[in-house]
């Protein structure tokens, strides 16, 4: 990739209409963004060279956790370098009084190694499966012992959305539970606020991450800076004495370089439009309807979900390397993914729209994939 990503991006010197990633606000290469990332390099340096718990927290740091609370409506939220690291941060917290781990059996790899890293028994679900998750708690638990379920919010390549509502009806009856959900894809694009995937099934009501000692079901997110909302490094929102909690627990805090002075400048500007902007979220949605609704006018097999991201299998592997290629001869990229966690065995093309691209963009896309299928 030769220049930022966006509705229109160059790979290996080539132009392209880019229906791929995960910027789906469209911010990476918007100019105040990247004019701040500069201006934090000039008078931060790279980065302050130790951890948060030292001298590392730098203005910029904290004001990306500020408008991080004030995007989630949280009291506070804890920024650090990775979003891949986010499950492992809040896991760290709250996942060791677990006695058993059920994962979704797609979740995200980050998601399954943070689940490992527990040292607790970890068994996996049938994908988005409710009944599995009932089923197994039946056979593997005893009244009184305390499970804790882990999913991604929006699975990254399917777009498909973890039966939150679902989890919690079968999860009230194991009380005291916890239902935890990467958000990666979710964040910024998801609800109404773009707080995402609790947000979206009603459920982001003040108690996530904050969860009250008799809760039945205590409900826990993370996820990223790095996709929608247009920054770079991981967060969890959530009320002061968690966001301490977590802090203390992870040792992300005193045991981590304090994410970049130009990752931190960037993330705060980013933030800060997300805000200003609700309209770039509106046209997101326009545009996740138009491409959804057109690739079903062709025919295909797509729902009307809310995720910017989602998949679609057009018969076998090699039928779908052949539309990959011939899209992008068109000048049109939309990546066709072999082998990534969840996936079957033919593979998927993977789909991803902004909220920059136009209507024409998607109608042309439409009209060179039509012959292909
Ligand atoms: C579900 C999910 N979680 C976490 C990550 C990692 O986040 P980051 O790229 O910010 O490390 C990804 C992909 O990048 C993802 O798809």
């Amino acid at each position: 990739m030769e220049g930022p990503p966006g509705p229109i991006t160059a790979i290996d010197g080539r132009r392209y209409v880019y229906f791929a990633g995960t910027g789906y606000l469209g911010l990476a290469g918007h100019p105040a963004v990247v004019e701040a990332g500069r201006e934090a390099l000039q008078r931060y340096g790279v980065h302050t060279a130790t951890s948060r718990s030292g001298f590392g927290n730098n203005p910029l740091t904290l004001l990306v956790e500020r408008r991080a609370a004030d995007f989630f409506g949280s009291e506070e939220a804890f920024y650090f370098s990775s979003g891949y690291a986010a499950n492992h941060v809040l896991l760290q917290a709250r996942g060791r009084g677990a006695d058993l781990v059920l994962a979704d059996e797609a979740s995200h790899y980050c998601l399954q190694e943070a689940a490992r890293l527990l040292g607790k028994p970890v068994e996996t679900f049938r994908h988005r499966s409710a009944e599995d998750l009932e089923a197994r708690l039946k056979k593997r638990l005893r009244r009184g012992q305390f499970p804790l379920v882990l999913s991604d919010g929006v699975f990254s390549v399917s777009g498909r959305l973890a039966p939150v509502p679902e989890y919690l009806r079968v999860l009230q009856n194991w009380a005291p539970s916890a239902l935890h959900l990467d958000d990666a894809h979710g964040f910024g694009v998801l609800g109404e606020q773009g707080r995402g995937v609790w947000e979206h099934f009603g459920f982001w009501d003040g108690r996530v991450n904050s969860p009250s000692p008799d809760a039945a079901v205590a409900r826990f997110v993370c996820g990223t800076l790095a996709k929608a909302l247009g920054g770079f490094g991981g967060i969890v929102p959530g009320s002061c004495a968690f966001v301490r909690e977590v802090r203390a627990a992870s040792h992300y805090y005193d045991g981590a370089s304090a994410p970049s002075s130009a990752d931190a400048g960037v993330s705060a500007a980013a933030l800060e439009i997300v805000r200003q902007q609700p309209e770039l979220r509106r046209q997101l949605r326009a545009n996740i309807r138009q491409l959804r609704q057109g690739l079903r006018a062709l025919g295909l097999e797509v729902d009307d979900g809310p995720a910017a991201n989602f998949s679609v299998e057009i018969g076998r592997a090699s039928h779908m390397r052949q539309i990959h290629d011939g899209l992008k001869a068109a000048g049109f990229l939309v990546p066709y993914v072999a082998a990534y966690s969840g996936l079957g065995p033919e593979g998927v093309l993977r789909f991803a729209v902004c909220a920059l691209h136009t209507p024409a963009m998607i109608e042309d896309l439409l009209s060179a994939l039509k012959p292909m299928i």
